[in-house]
């Protein structure tokens, strides 16, 4: 494979891992306000996160070339509500996705249609993971300052598999 490309998909392996990073940081902040629904949905999503890594790490292997792993970022911790974090995270993903956007460009340029095919499956992903965030945001946007409705929503987030 291109050796930018293979720097540029352990680049990538490493956000994955960060992604997760984060979404714990923000299980363990719902955790400590009392939301124990919506801090089970970060950690939902941070293992989500985790596979995505291993994706990039199996690839990899399998075309032969070597796995670089770098230093985890420290994430953001702390967010004023649950909507602050449900914010933050729908931001991280659109970030995410213009990562994987110019990855896929890279393979294309690279003639590396292989690569190109493998990436097709996270640019779908992605539309999906903006697609969470927005959802929950959107039903924090539309609760306000509502007790009653933060709760049902906890709840609700509780049931994510
Ligand atoms: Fe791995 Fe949330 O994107």
């Amino acid at each position: 494979m291109q050796e930018q490309l293979v720097a540029k998909i352990n680049d990538q392996l490493n956000k994955e891992l960060y992604s997760g990073y984060i979404y714990l940081g923000m299980a363990a902040c719902f955790e400590e306000g009392g939301l124990p629904g919506f801090a089970h949905w970060m950690k939902c999503q941070a293992s989500e996160e985790q596979e995505h890594a291993m994706k990039f790490f199996e690839y990899l292997v399998q075309r032969g070339e070597r796995v670089k792993l770098t230093a985890i970022e420290e994430p953001r911790f702390e967010y004023d509500s649950a909507l602050d974090a449900f914010e933050a995270g729908l931001e991280h993903e659109k970030y995410v996705t213009g990562l994987i956007d110019d990855l896929y460009e890279m393979a294309l340029e690279a003639d590396d249609h292989a690569a190109a095919i493998f990436l097709q499956w996270f640019v779908t992903e992605q539309v999906e993971e903006e697609e969470s965030f927005t959802k929950m945001r959107d039903d924090l946007l539309r609760l306000g300052d509502c007790e009653k409705g933060l709760y049902m929503l906890d709840r609700a987030a509780a049931a994510r598999e």
